[in-house]
């Protein structure tokens, strides 16, 4: 790569605080970042990206593999030869003028069987920062790796080779005293897969996503193929605990596509009545869970991820106070606003505005300028070490056991607040059709429902039929299945207000699932799946909240159902070839049970 890229200098990265005391201060210096006040957030930062670069770019995202149909349609496709071929081209020289870092990190807890290290070289000291928030870093990572080559430990994890190969460029080479940009990136990007030499070669982008290739590049769309491969799963849930006030923890993991509400959900915070019972919950992860049938027969799940990479809009005291406690010092903030204080916000984070900031873009800011101040994407880098609810658990590395899946999505219309799956068929079926609204964070006619299943849309790195597949295949690898539920907290009256407060008051949805899981809760057959009735529901603190309104947020509405069934074909379609056939049964099913 140091041929091939050219760069100046050479670093291997260490994972060590005097490496971030360093690198953050590179950044300052060069502009990328702002240190933020430490007497109002220490030992923080700020980012403002170039306009052009501000998120995923799923329509440059590519799985490599020989044929098309392995990638299947709803990936980018392309041929690893040309793809190689043409990746080599592009990141010839691409360093010029800048320092390649050698970054060793690790998902999931070192000792974890389903653990992955991998080896990121990437010319951003962005990543370098960010990576060491969100995953395990450094020199302890390069010593094992050592260890696991001389023999010394054994290597219990599968997959090929010894790491996954990751490397990423921002491809803006510099000439020869040539003043850098803040934010370097090319206007040319190409994020690219390799499932079937484990290889991941990203071009072009320095955010997020993009850039940051142990996350959704590794632990989704190569950790998908290694999953299926190995007979384990790897999702894009949260994982938290629910802890009763007899003490007894239920475990469950939940699928909702980008800026739906996982990391809401994860660090919930339960009504007063409920705390004041002794319920409360755990953080286990954000953003993506790896699950596998223990020896005990129970799915386990990890967070493969140590930090939190999450939206800032919306994210306040009221909506998420775990978050917001999680982000006090060692964070990094990009395209929020900058208040005059020298500390950040966005949208939704307190009722008024401050009457001035520099907004994401670098501009003077006003409320009445008619412009956002943070990025509808903007986002936070958080230390999970540093959240007040974090899981003791978090890093075992036999994970915790799920005992119910919930997928979920944003719906105005037809779909009820919550319901249960029939079984693990129905589940996974409730789970391939799961549909989603819109937001200013996907690409699309805002509104318009777009199917992503499992919320895997953008990160499942094979064919999206064989997937499901081998969903359905893993149920006989358990003894103890997991329940499956399906919850919308977005349902909407005919004037477009939300029917459901959400937020910490999901709480009392999640009592009725945990209640399922343990046999004690009632619930209805009806022909979408089990549901509760206003009786097992716990509306007290609820006081605006009356049994018409439940009624609202559960009604089952035959015609929107009827036009549902036929969205779905129409995905199905898409997707005949490599379907199992159980789903269309499972279609099939509810047709009949509709009429
Ligand atoms: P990624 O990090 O993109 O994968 O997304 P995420 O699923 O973690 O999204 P996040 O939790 O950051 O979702 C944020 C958005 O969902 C914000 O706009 C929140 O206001 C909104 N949200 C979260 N929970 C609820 C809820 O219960 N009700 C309503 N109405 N909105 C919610
Ligand atoms: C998502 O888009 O689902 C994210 C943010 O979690 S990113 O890591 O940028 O993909
Ligand atoms: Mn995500």
């Amino acid at each position: 790569m140091i041929i091939l890229c050219t760069p100046d200098a050479v670093e291997w990265c260490d994972g060590s605080q005097g490496e971030w005391n360093r690198l953050t201060e590179l950044l300052v210096k060069q502009g990328t970042f702002l240190r933020l006040n430490p007497a109002k957030r220490p030992n923080s930062f700020l980012a403002r990206s170039r306009t052009s670069d501000v998120a995923r770019v799923e329509d440059r995202t590519f799985i490599c593999v020989k044929r098309p149909d392995e990638a299947g349609p709803t990936n980018n496709w392309a041929d690893p030869v040309e793809m190689k071929a043409l990746l080599k081209e592009k990141f010839r020289g691409s360093m010029k003028g800048r320092t390649l870092y050698v970054i060793p990190f690790c998902m999931g807890p070192l000792d974890s069987p389903l653990a992955k290290i991998g080896v990121e070289i990437t010319d951003s000291p962005y990543v370098v920062v960010n990576m060491r928030i969100m995953c395990h870093m450094g020199a302890h990572v390069l010593q094992r790796l050592g260890d696991e080559a001389a023999g010394l430990v054994e290597k219990k994890r599968d997959g090929h080779g010894c790491f996954i190969p990751c490397v990423h460029t921002v491809g803006m080479p510099l000439a020869h005293g040539e003043i850098d940009s803040p934010w370097p990136c090319n206007e040319e990007k190409y994020i690219c897969h390799f499932p079937d030499t484990r290889e991941i070669w990203s071009y072009g982008s320095g955010y997020g996503g993009n850039a940051l290739l142990g996350k959704k590049c590794l632990a989704l769309r190569i950790a998908s193929n290694i999953a299926r491969e190995h007979k384990w799963m790897a999702e894009h849930m949260l994982i938290t605990g629910l802890h009763a006030p007899d003490g007894s923890v239920t475990y469950v993991a939940a699928a909702f596509p980008s800026a739906c509400g996982k990391t809401n959900m994860a660090m919930l915070v339960p009504p007063e009545q409920y705390t004041a019972q002794g319920w409360r919950t755990s953080v286990v992860g954000d953003d993506i869970a790896w699950l596998w049938p223990h020896e005990d027969g129970k799915l386990h799940a990890i967070n493969p991820e140590t930090g939190f990479f999450g939206v800032a809009p919306g994210t306040s005291y009221e909506t998420n106070p775990i978050a917001m406690d999680s982000m006090k010092e060692n964070c990094i903030f990009t395209n929020v606003a900058l208040t005059d204080e020298g500390d950040v916000w966005w949208e939704g984070m307190t009722p008024e505005a401050p009457a001035h900031l520099i907004d994401w873009t670098g501009q003077d800011w006003t409320p009445d300028c008619g412009r956002t101040a943070a990025h509808a994407n903007a986002r936070f880098t958080a230390p999970a070490s540093q959240c007040p609810t974090i899981d003791p658990d978090w890093q075992n590395p036999d994970g915790v056991p799920i005992d119910a899946i919930i997928f979920g999505g944003r719906r105005a219309t037809t779909m009820p607040l919550v319901f249960q799956a029939f079984n693990w068929g129905h589940g996974v079926y409730l789970g391939a059709t799961m549909g989603s609204e819109m937001t200013a964070a996907a690409a699309g006619t805002i509104g318009k429902v777009r199917r992503d299943p499992m919320a895997m849309l953008p990160f499942c790195g094979y064919n999206m039929g064989e997937y499901f597949a081998h969903w359905l295949e893993m149920r006989r690898y358990l003894r103890h299945l997991p329940r499956f539920f399906h919850v919308n907290w977005f349902r909407k009256d005919a004037q477009s207000h939300y029917l459901w407060p959400g937020f910490g008051e999901n709480m009392r949805v999640l009592e009725w699932i945990v209640r399922r899981c343990k046999g004690e809760a009632a619930g209805h057959e009806t022909q979408i799946g089990w549901t509760p009735s206003f009786e097992d529901f716990d509306v007290t603190g609820l006081p605006n909240f009356t049994e018409e309104n439940f009624h609202a947020c559960m009604a089952f509405d035959h015609r929107e159902w009827k036009a549902e069934l036929v969205s779905q074909a129409e995905f199905f379609i898409e997707l005949y070839d490599h379907l199992p056939k159980e789903l269309l049964f499972q279609r099939e099913l509810l047709a009949a049970r509709l009429v």
